[in-house]
């Protein structure tokens, strides 16, 4: 399972990318807005300098020919740019015509597995079903996660990778791994509760305490 970052933050894609567990990033226009930084675009090749994996950046237009006029032009901006667009009819148009010209695309807003099924038929790399989105109003996202990776799985001409989205907890990255969605973008605060378990804490606490009643050292 792959595991994006979903932010537009510099600063924390920096630290996650130093893990060596980043395989790639997303970002939303409201995820940029809340970065407070003044160029999308210049933040845009920013993250790809950073992030060698896929980085998602998001169309603002939505008819269609300003759209693919926008498309193509965040496509360019670097080899690993996903670009962006909404699951609507102009957005899967612009994504067939990136996808013919070997450009990656994310569908996002995806709500509906017959969504899911459109956006693989357009060519999309990526389908984002948004999983917390479902959960607030009171639907099982994960259920939609399921179905989505099941209808993929019968037909292997389908390449689009299912990409979990609005992700809230460690729960929903384990449940989206359990349904085998190829990946799961996370927000920083989520990746790092990844790592807790309080029996970790309490295990090490002891392992340092018994070490130093030994008196030993490893090195020198
Ligand atoms: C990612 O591509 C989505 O835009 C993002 O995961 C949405 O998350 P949210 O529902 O927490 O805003």
């Amino acid at each position: 399972m792959k595991f994006f970052v979903d932010t537009a933050d510099l600063k924390e894609i920096k630290e996650l990318a130093a893990t060596g567990l980043l395989d790639g990033v997303t970002t939303n226009p409201s995820l940029v807005a809340k970065s407070g930084h003044a160029n999308f675009v210049e933040l845009i090749k920013e993250i790809a300098a950073i992030v060698p994996g896929p980085v998602s950046a998001e169309v603002a237009a939505t008819e269609y020919e300003p759209m693919l006029e926008e498309a193509k032009f965040l496509a360019k901006l670097a080899k690993n740019i996903a670009v962006k667009v909404p699951l609507t009819p102009a957005g899967l148009k612009v994504c067939r015509q990136l996808a013919d010209q070997g450009a990656m695309v994310n569908v996002t807003l995806c709500f509906s597995a017959a969504q899911a099924i459109l956006a693989a038929k357009a060519g999309a790399a990526f389908v984002s079903p948004f999983v917390g989105r479902l959960d607030d109003i009171g639907a099982r996202g994960m259920d939609l996660i399921s179905e989505i990776c099941q209808i993929y799985a019968n037909y292997p001409q389908f390449e689009t990778q299912v990409l979990v989205a609005s992700v809230r907890s460690p729960q929903h990255v384990v449940q989206a791994a359990l349904v085998g969605a190829h990946v799961a973008t996370i927000p920083p605060k989520v990746i790092r509760q990844l790592f807790d378990h309080p029996l970790t804490d309490k295990g090490l606490a002891q392992f340092i305490a018994d070490w130093q009643k030994s008196g030993q050292k490893i090195l020198g």
